[in-house]
């Protein structure tokens, strides 16, 4: 997906992804993942995300990444936030309460500027991604977060012939396939969500599930 599609998507108001409320599966498995609190949570492709609220309520330093203003200016207006906001090669930072968003490429996130991250938390942005970006995003991006970061996943499976993404199916396979090099992944979930999704079910998809991951960097 180029830039344009998601500043479009943005001015025009088309964020179906988007959630009012942490996402219950996050909830659900992330005290699994034992990440001690202090520890600051990567959150690529990040919306305005609600789940970045709530990682900065339970302890959590935040980093996350996003190319729309729009966005990154709602989430912090929508929590009641006035940030600091400062220039830097990665792009624009937006900080207020231990949250930091940065306004800008994802791809353009250097070792440096992921090296405090210990933990990671993926919805709706591997999924986001056509084939070819997948692999750099998870070869290239997810590579500069240092050892024994570990984090969760949150995929989408369908038949992807019955719908063209984004979100696009990313399968089980593939999951494991992009991630061997560098991580152990764990399945921790799969779930039927079609009845919970009728928008999926209107433009013809007649398979949905929704798959979470214990993601473990390792050395
Ligand atoms: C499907 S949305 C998901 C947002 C968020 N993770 C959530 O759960 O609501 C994907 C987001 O990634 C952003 N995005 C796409 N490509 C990006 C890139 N290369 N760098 C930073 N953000 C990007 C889009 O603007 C969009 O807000």
């Amino acid at each position: 997906m180029q830039p344009d599609f998601w500043h479009q998507r943005w001015h025009d108001n088309q964020i179906g992804f988007h959630q009012d409320q942490p996402t219950p599966l996050m909830l659900k498995h992330w005290p699994s993942l034992q990440v001690p609190a202090g520890t600051r949570v990567f959150v690529p492709l990040a919306g305005k995300s609600r789940d970045m609220a709530w990682f900065a309520a339970q302890g959590h330093p935040v980093l996350g990444v996003e190319l729309s203003r729009i966005a990154v200016e709602a989430f912090f207006a929508e929590h009641g936030l006035t940030p600091a906001v400062r220039e830097s090669k990665y792009g624009r930072h937006y900080e207020a309460e231990g949250i930091e968003l940065i306004c800008g490429d994802a791809f353009a996130l250097d070792e440096a500027a992921l090296a405090d991250c210990g933990a990671v938390f993926d919805r709706a942005a591997l999924i986001a991604l056509p084939p070819n970006l997948r692999e750099r995003y998870v070869h290239e991006l997810y590579a500069r977060l240092p050892s024994h970061c570990r984090g969760l996943l949150i995929t989408l499976e369908y038949p992807q012939h019955e719908k063209d993404g984004p979100p696009f199916s990313v399968i089980e396979d593939e999951v494991h396939e992009r991630y061997a090099r560098d991580w152990n992944v764990t399945t921790l979930e799969r779930r039927d969500i079609l009845a919970q999704q009728p928008r999926f079910a209107e433009e013809g998809v007649t398979a949905l599930d929704t798959v979470v991951y214990r993601l473990q960097r390792r050395d």
